[in-house]
């Protein structure tokens, strides 16, 4: 009797742990569809996510709706579209820039985030082409091709992979080559003030150096200065191996900035393959004036002379990017405005203590004709000591004491006050100061390489050397006392 209906029982049980397993399985059923669904969803594009345009004034921006990062680029859709960047945010709302004109914006203007901004595209195809700070064409030929992208701010680099200041780079000025040698991979600027001749020796440098690649930056100059550059100072020798990219000074700041940050970043391209590349930047003066306007707009506190904590912060961000890694090489000379001998210019200073080392062009040099202008007393390069031999070093610290000694005495020997014999060391500067001069001297038209340089430097300090003139004979120069010795040249940073 018990046993038809312990079966019974037994089937009962064996009905509802099935019914148990089925209403399980159909659970699950439902949750991987749910997940399929999810992950459909996921995959599909998702709506673009647009803001309004809140606020307007001068060439700040506000914007609500959207929470693009700083530096990200957007659309503003205007009577035409108008790109504008991140350069803030202020509660819920992000603080933008507009990269060309705002007219023809109205509020409430539908903003949208531009996908890829912060890459740029690099290629060999870049060589001899004229762009903007926004890679397009100034040159009226098609948009060049890029290979790769890049990033537009750089990657951030591992200092120890840095390569060292180890071997000297040519670059076709006797006057550097020799007194102020500029190694692969250094930092260099360029300071001056406006017409004594930076764009010219920039165009000499580009025309004349061994680099395999030169990549110039004009940033902030008069529109015709970067035509006359294109044309006259780099000419279509000049052009082949280079890169121009040129923000002129009536383009927006953020153009300016993005001009320069494009320009090492094609620098960089170049360096990763291998190739020894010459950064010229036309100025460093005018990218920190840039960036002061983009602070203001943001809303920083000026700090120094107006200009912006950033300033003081992107400069070494800018600066750092060059230099050896790997095979490849990024020389960079920075030019640097200095208007009437202002010594407190925040941007001297800091570029000062950034660099390894500065070539000086003198107003006085330029204005008696004497071309490239460079002020050797007042220039230094602080590689100079790793990269080269003791016969050059020996043979610049006599060419640079005897012109110290011209230098000083200048005034004195120009208004006929000194009289030949009383200073055996100031009658040698004399008898030698054409040699000098000579030395500096390079017309525009004539490179000088690193060998003919170094000869050159060679036969004017021996001249020195075995000059034994009737006032010289009663201290040779080499028992000179040690103060009149020349500051020596202070190692390198790094
Ligand atoms: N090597 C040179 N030889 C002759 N003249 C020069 C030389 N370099 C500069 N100059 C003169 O100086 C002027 C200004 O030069 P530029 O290079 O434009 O100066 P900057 O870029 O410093 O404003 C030129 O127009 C030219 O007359
Ligand atoms: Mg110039």
């Amino acid at each position: 009797m018990g046993y038809p209906l312990k079966k019974t029982s037994l089937n009962l049980l064996v009905m509802k742990m099935s019914d148990a397993t089925a209403v399980r399985q159909a659970q699950l059923g439902r949750f991987t569809d749910r997940l399929e669904g999810l992950s459909a969803r996921l995959q599909a594009p998702s709506p673009v996510e647009t803001g309004q345009l809140v606020h307007l004034s001068g060439m700040r921006l506000e914007v609500a709706g959207l929470r693009s990062p700083i530096g990200s680029r957007c659309q503003i859709w205007g009577k035409v579209p108008v790109e504008a960047e991140v350069i803030g945010f202020h509660g819920d709302r992000l603080v933008m820039m507009c990269e060309g004109s705002a007219e023809g914006l109205r509020p409430g203007a539908i903003v949208e985030p531009l996908e890829g901004s912060d890459r740029i595209p690099v290629g060999p195809g870049l060589l001899g082409r004229v762009i903007d700070g926004a890679g397009r064409p100034l040159d009226g030929f098609s948009p060049p091709s890029g290979e790769i992208t890049v990033p537009l701010q750089g990657a951030p680099l591992n200092p120890m992979d840095r390569g060292a200041l180890e071997k000297p780079l040519d670059v076709g000025i006797r006057a550097i080559n020799s007194l102020l040698t500029v190694a692969r991979g250094q930092r260099v600027g360029l300071f001056a003030g406006s017409g004594v001749g930076k764009s010219t020796l920039l165009g000499m440098m580009t025309r004349f150096t061994e680099a395999d690649v030169v990549v110039v930056g004009l940033v902030g100059e008069r529109g015709r200065e970067v035509r006359e550059f294109v044309e006259d100072s780099l000419g279509p020798q000049g052009l082949k191996k280079a890169v121009v990219v040129a923000t002129p000074a009536d383009t927006s700041p953020l153009m300016r900035v993005a001009g320069c940050w494009r320009a090492t970043a094609i620098a960089e391209y170049f360096r990763a393959q291998g190739l020894n590349v010459l950064l010229l930047v036309d100025s460093l003066t005018r990218f920190a004036q840039a960036q002061r306007e983009i602070g203001l707009a943001a809303g920083e506190p000026p700090v120094s002379r107006g200009y912006t904590p950033s300033v003081f912060s992107l400069m070494p961000n800018l600066i750092e990017r060059a230099g050896n890694l790997g095979s490849g090489s990024i020389t960079a000379f920075y030019t640097v405005l200095t208007e009437g001998d202002d010594l407190q210019d925040p941007i001297a200073d800091s570029a000062r203590a950034i660099l390894d080392g500065h070539v000086v062009l003198s107003r006085t040099m330029a204005d008696s004709g004497l071309f490239p202008a460079i002020d050797i007393e007042a220039s230094i390069s602080r590689a100079m000591l790793q990269i080269t031999d003791g016969s050059q070093q020996a043979h610049a610290r006599q060419v640079r004491d005897v012109h110290a000694t011209y230098q000083a005495n200048r005034d004195l020997i120009a208004m006929g006050a000194y009289r030949a014999g009383t200073d055996p060391k100031i009658d040698l500067a004399i008898r030698h100061h054409k040699a000098v001069h000579d030395l500096i001297e390079q017309p525009l038209d004539q490179p000088a390489n690193f060998d003919s340089s170094l000869t050159r430097l060679a036969q004017v300090s021996e001249a020195m050397e075995q000059d034994n003139g009737p006032a010289a004979t009663q201290m040779p120069l080499q028992q000179k006392p040690v103060e009149t010795m020349p500051a020596p040249l202070a190692p390198a940073t790094r």
